[in-house]
């Protein structure tokens, strides 16, 4: 009998995602004994919704597939095995937990073992599976960066280069129009994607969650470089950047299932304590968005991808379930799930280099 994986990927998509799934299946094709993969619709919810809606991925399905952004399988960040959204007949939602009939149907269904790729939400739930006694391996999945255990989570160079690029694009037009830009980067409560485009693109000044900001610094710093003839100046922040009082800017999720708030609108924030402090230079906000998440994954990415989906194959050919596939340069290994979830991995503003190099190139953080 022929062995089977079911993968499954949850949250945010994430540049990379595809090259994981073809890892897996080109490498799984390479054994003499028969391994057949197969993909779960929409993360879980392929294998929890009364029509289940799994397919099996073939050689031909992936190839070339490293290049192609998104995910093949489809994901969502709403819902999952223990809190599965159900439409009632009068309209109204029912949260049920779907999580034996999932073990039940997995096993009706003959599947050694799940590969669930995902950030620290679906390994949270990949973790309960686990204390169901369903077979997991954890592959790591964000944009933000920000699970610990790992060097990288792949997706997160490919978020850095597109947000460099506009970066880029907005320096030579705050310069053209002596212009404040304020540029609205994704990550969460982890600063890195700012912390690494502010470096790349010369940002002036760079605010993240680690840091809390006191706009008067600010405020200080873009007047000092406009009297010093440099008319324009060029800032990054976080969307989930705060101030002293720890508050962040946001709105409540609106999708039935969704639990997350929504972050965003700190720029627009930020613009406005200029503003009231007095600031007389046009001040623009744009908001990169989604637009991070989209699109091709750059080569690093491509590369660190295939390693973890060859990778998450072989735990599973071994029998090492409960582990999370990482990158600890220049190895590709593993740790137990719970590991990685005990802190997410965030800017250490006394302890990381690139805090203390970007500083040392004149950058402010908004704090002195
Ligand atoms: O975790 C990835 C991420 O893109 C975050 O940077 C962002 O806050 C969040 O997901 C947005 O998620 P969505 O808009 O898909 O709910």
């Amino acid at each position: 009998m022929a062995h089977k994986i079911l993968i499954a990927t949850g949250g945010g998509d994430c540049p990379g995602l595809n090259a994981v799934i073809r890892g897996i299946v080109k490498r799984a094709h390479q054994e003499e004994e028969e391994w057949k993969i197969y993909g779960c619709i929409e993360s879980f919810n392929g294998i929890l919704k009364d029509e289940i809606e799994i397919v099996e991925l073939t050689d031909q399905m992936v190839s070339g597939l490293h290049v192609k952004g998104g995910t093949i399988i489809k994901t969502t960040n709403k819902g999952g095995p223990f809190h599965f959204p159900v439409k009632k007949a009068d309209g109204s939602w029912d949260i049920q937990d779907r999580s034996q009939l999932m073990k039940k149907r997995l096993d009706e269904m003959g599947f050694d073992a799940i590969i669930n790729i995902g950030g620290d939400g679906s390994q949270a739930i990949s973790k309960q599976l686990m204390d169901l006694g369903i077979n997991v391996v954890g592959v790591p999945k964000t944009i933000d960066n920000d699970l610990s255990s790992t060097d990288f989570t792949f997706g997160f160079q490919t978020a850095v280069q597109i947000a460099t690029e506009a970066f880029d694009k907005l320096v030579t037009t705050a310069d053209s129009h002596s212009r404040v830009f304020i540029m609205e980067v994704m990550g969460r409560d982890a600063g890195w994607i700012a912390l690494h485009t502010a470096i790349a693109g010369g940002a002036e000044v760079c605010i993240i969650p680690e840091i809390p900001y006191d706009p008067k610094v600010i405020a200080k710093k873009i007047e000092t470089r406009y009297k010093n003839g440099l008319g324009f100046c060029n800032i990054v922040i976080a969307e989930g950047a705060k101030k002293a009082d720890g508050k962040v800017t946001g709105s409540a999720p609106t999708a039935v299932g969704d639990r997350h708030i929504k972050l965003g609108g700190v720029g627009d924030v930020l613009r406005q304590e200029l503003l009231d402090l007095g600031i007389e230079h046009d001040v623009r906000v744009t908001v990169l968005g989604h637009l991070q998440r989209g699109g091709t994954p750059v080569a690093y990415d491509r590369i660190l991808a295939t390693q973890f989906g060859v990778k998450a194959f072989e735990l599973v050919k071994e029998q090492k379930y409960g582990n999370l596939v990482v990158y600890h340069h220049p190895d590709i290994s593993y740790v137990p799930i719970e590991e990685a979830l005990k802190q997410p991995h965030l800017v250490q503003p006394d302890k990381d280099f690139l805090v203390h190099a970007a500083k040392s190139v004149g950058m402010c953080f908004g704090d002195e």
